[in-house]
């Protein structure tokens, strides 16, 4: 199991519970989505593969 608490983007300090739950909660079926909601992934960007793959992990 993925631990929910990892910090997955560092700049802006976005945990995978938090992208999860944008996925689930708040609909954010795209990388730019969840860019909006969580602003994972909006600093430099080295997350961005990270979230995509939380998005296919989630069936996006
Ligand atoms: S770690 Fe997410 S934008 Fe830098």
């Amino acid at each position: 199991m993925a631990d929910k608490d990892e910090i997955i983007c560092n700049c802006m300090g976005v945990t995978r519970q938090e992208i999860e739950d944008a996925i689930t909660k708040d609909n954010c079926d795209t990388l730019e989505k969840i860019q909006d909601k969580t602003e994972a992934g909006t600093g430099c960007g080295s997350c961005v593969e990270d979230i995509e793959d939380i998005l296919a992990e989630m069936g996006k």
